[in-house]
């Protein structure tokens, strides 16, 4: 990054002092916009061409600052670019650039355009790709965990309320319980890039231009589905930032939600699953420590997140029309929560298909705790006890196995009946965890025979993406 001479600076005309040198620093962003580069020559390309169809633009100037333009993102994308600070920012330092190689040409690019409807359009540019590429990722994951579920789905385990044992569960329903919170989120996503996806380009610093610009073309030369309504709002619009990141913080805190369920998981107490060792780390002090390092960190990163997205709704809250320097705030954190989510999306998508369960200590684990109690109130029910006396009398019998350390389906016929004289031999059918889930079996339950329909469900929709 070089300090070059304030003289250089494109909005020079009217100062008769240098930018002080803290100020320069201060308020430059290309340290963090350089990130726009790409989308910012895009719109640059869309620009020159629209201003050549509306006879701004000579054929040959378009060309001229198209390649040169493309010469430019070919030396960044090698890393043959000097950024400067005095400069500022990435559209200024690309337009300079552009003169410096192509001469009194470049100087026309910014006709009818200004900083503030071109980084609106950069960002909106980059967002969309990075959103596209976010949804692949959810995709691959939401996949992986029908898979799992798949493989899973007569696998017995506890199911918790309040982290005490409640009922059985299988635990392909588990997954697909992580699958559902996902495809919200996925149906967030779209909504969100489809409300972004226009262009505010033409907008320029705020009331539109005098020149005679096509906005419907540079939408359209832009992949947008229509140019924005309002040159002021589309100026300080940032509601698909924090759209998408009220969409990414919600993500994170699913996943943080699945985290903790792993970590609590592969603890010793657990012991349900095993994460394969490449997704661990170990201690530098105690040799047996095996940590569900991407998990944690995974739940860890959740707080920047949303912290992001506060970040950016307080950066908006009471800015008057039209654009504000504060909006030069709204890139660091966006860009952090682009790079968190993807990181996070892809450790889970890698890390999910990869976990083993220990189905006999989940089994096991499911078999304490009277999971099936419940079982055994509605047995009583169907029997033609009200449900709050059989309720009543599963509370008892549940206090007697506490004090002989049995469960419910090992005490024999004569110990239940001591309870309640309706029970009968066909008790122990409910009473085993394969009939408990057997027989929640309507959309929805976790009977193996839905979790099958639940699969192939999510199959169809992940196809049709
Ligand atoms: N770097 C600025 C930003 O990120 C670009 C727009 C600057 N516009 C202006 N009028 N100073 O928001």
């Amino acid at each position: 990054m070089s300090q070059d001479d304030s003289s250089v600076k494109p909005w020079g005309g009217r100062f008769s002092e240098a930018t002080d040198a803290f100020v320069e620093r201060f308020t430059a962003s290309v340290t963090f916009d350089q990130r726009l580069y790409h989308h910012d020559i895009n719109g640059s390309i869309a620009h020159a061409t629209m201003l050549a169809s509306v006879g701004v633009l000579t054929e040959d100037e378009k060309n001229t600052i198209i390649s040169g333009l493309e010469a430019i993102r070919a030396d960044i994308d090698s890393g043959n670019f000097t950024w400067s600070i005095a400069l500022e920012d990435v559209h200024m330092n690309i337009e300079a650039e552009l003169t410096k190689r192509i001469g009194i040409t470049g100087k026309k690019l910014h006709t009818g355009r200004s900083r503030n409807d071109q980084v609106a359009t950069d960002i909106r540019l980059y967002l969309r790709d990075e959103i596209d590429a976010i949804a692949l990722e959810l995709t691959r994951l939401q996949g992986g965990l029908v898979v799992l579920a798949e493989r899973e789905a007569e696998t017995i385990m506890p199911g918790f309320t309040h982290l005490q044992t409640a009922q059985p569960v299988t635990f392909g329903h588990h997954l697909l319980a992580w699958y559902e919170m996902l495809d919200r989120d996925y149906g967030r996503l779209v909504d969100c890039r489809a409300r972004l996806n226009q262009s505010p380009l033409g907008a320029a610093a705020l009331a539109g231009t005098t020149y005679p610009i096509n906005r419907e073309q540079t939408a359209e030369l832009m992949g947008f589905a229509a140019p924005t309504r309002n040159s002021l709002d589309s100026v300080s619009d940032r509601d698909f930032a924090i759209e998408f990141n009220a969409f990414a913080a919600l993500v994170m805190t699913h996943l943080s939600r699945a985290s903790e369920e792993l970590v609590l998981w592969t603890s010793a107490q657990f012991n349900f699953i095993d994460l394969p060792d490449r997704f661990c780390t170990g201690s530098s002090i105690m040799p047996q420590k095996k940590n569900p390092d991407v998990p944690e960190l995974v739940r860890g990163k959740t707080g920047r997140v949303t912290g992001n997205l506060i970040s950016l709704l307080t950066l908006m809250k009471s800015q008057p029309l039209a654009y504000n320097k504060d909006n030069q705030e709204d890139k660091e954190p966006l860009f952090d929560t682009v790079d968190t989510i993807k990181d996070c999306l892809r450790a889970f998508a890698d890390m999910i298909p990869a976990l083993t369960a220990n189905k006999a200590v989940m089994y096991e684990a499911a078999k304490r705790g009277f999971s099936t109690a419940t079982d055994l109130a509605d047995y009583l029910v169907r029997k033609g006890i009200p449900f709050r006396d059989s309720h009543e009398v599963v509370g008892k019998s549940v206090a007697y196995g506490i004090q002989q350390q049995k469960d419910l389906s090992e005490m024999s016929l004569e110990e239940l009946r001591q309870f309640s004289d309706v029970i009968a031999e066909d008790v122990f059918d409910v009473l085993t965890l394969e009939g408990s889930v057997a027989a929640r079996d309507h959309i929805g339950g976790t009977a193996p025979a839905q979790v099958r329909k639940a699969v192939a469900r999510a199959k169809d929709a992940l196809a049709l993406r």
